[in-house]
This record gives C-alpha cells, structure tokens and sequence, in this order.
C-alpha cells in the first residue's frame, strides 16, 4: 500500500519589527505550498526591537487574517527547538538578492548541524519586493518618506505613530 505523506507544517521565523509586504508576499505563497505555516517571532534578539513582540504578534495576525493555514507564534532560544516543539520539519526562509545568501547558508547550515531532521527551505518573494527591509522601511518613515506601498495600512499608521513620539 502506497504510504500517505505526513501533513506537512513550515516555521517562518524572523523579527517581523515590522511585518513588510515582502515577508506577507512570501507568506502568502507559503500558505498555498505547506499543509500549515507557522510564522515565528524571535522575542529577543541582539538587535533591539523597534517594536515591543505584542506588537509586532497583532500586526502580523491583522496581516494574515485572511489565511486559514497560518499560525503565528514566538519563540526565544534555539530556532529549531521551537521547530521540533511544533513537530515541523522545515523551515522557510525567503532570499531577495544574493547579498542574503551567505547570512542564510550560514544559519541553514548552523541548524542542520544541530537538527539534521529539519529542512530549510528557500523561496523567493516578487521581484517588486527585492529591496524592501524592515530596516529600511522604518528608516524612511522615520525621516518622512512614503512607505504606503511598501507595509500593509495599519503597519504604516503605527509606524507613523511612532515616528510622532
Ligand atoms: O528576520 P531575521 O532577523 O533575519 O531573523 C533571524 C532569525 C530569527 C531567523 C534568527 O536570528 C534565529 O533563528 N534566531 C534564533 C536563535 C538560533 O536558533 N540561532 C542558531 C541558528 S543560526
């Protein structure tokens, strides 16, 4: 008898500080491939967070509202711990240029080491989207450029929000 292929769930982990159109971009694609996503937000991390993990949770849940098959969740400590918690087996990470490649092989590498059961996998958000960072999209609203095009709306009122305080 042919085996039935285990229903398969991706982590999508980051810092989501904020969510961008590029990440729900590749969420969104995500979704139609893996039987589940979870998407997991790294509460701590070295770089300091613009925004507090609540935060950055509601607006990535606003985000994906939509989307029957996306979970999203937070994790501290090893991101494969978490994967193993969920009983996941891949992880996803998206590409935009090749100047993300080596960070990527680095930490995809890193995790094989210490989980050789789980993949990472790489997909590509919409080429429109090659440019976009968190980074940068919170640095050109912080000086007051336009950044409608690039968040989902209530991204870009809180961020506005707090370029007032
Ligand atoms: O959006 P980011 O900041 O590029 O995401 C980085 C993230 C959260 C995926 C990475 O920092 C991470 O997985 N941190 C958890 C700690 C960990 O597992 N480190 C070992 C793997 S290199």
């Amino acid at each position: 008898m042919a085996s039935v292929p285990e229903p398969r769930a991706a982590i999508y982990p980051g810092s989501f500080d904020p969510i961008t159109n590029g990440h729900l971009d590749l969420i969104k694609r995500a979704s139609r491939q893996f039987e589940e996503l979870v998407v997991a937000v790294l509460r701590h991390d070295t770089k300091a967070a613009e925004f507090p993990l609540a935060d950055r949770l509601e607006m990535i849940r606003d985000a994906v509202a939509g989307l029957d098959n996306v979970r999203v969740g937070s994790f501290d400590g090893l991101l494969v711990d978490y994967a193993r918690r969920q009983g996941a087996r891949l992880i996803l990470r998206g590409i935009r240029a090749v100047s993300d490649y080596e960070y990527e092989l680095q930490m995809a590498l890193m995790n094989r080491k210490l989980a050789p059961e789980i993949e990472t996998i790489f997909m590509l958000p919409g080429e429109t989207f090659t440019y976009l960072s968190s980074r940068l999209v919170k640095e050109v609203c912080r000086h007051g450029g336009q950044i409608d095009d690039l968040v989902p709306p209530h991204v870009a009122d809180r961020l506005r929000a707090m370029r007032r305080r």
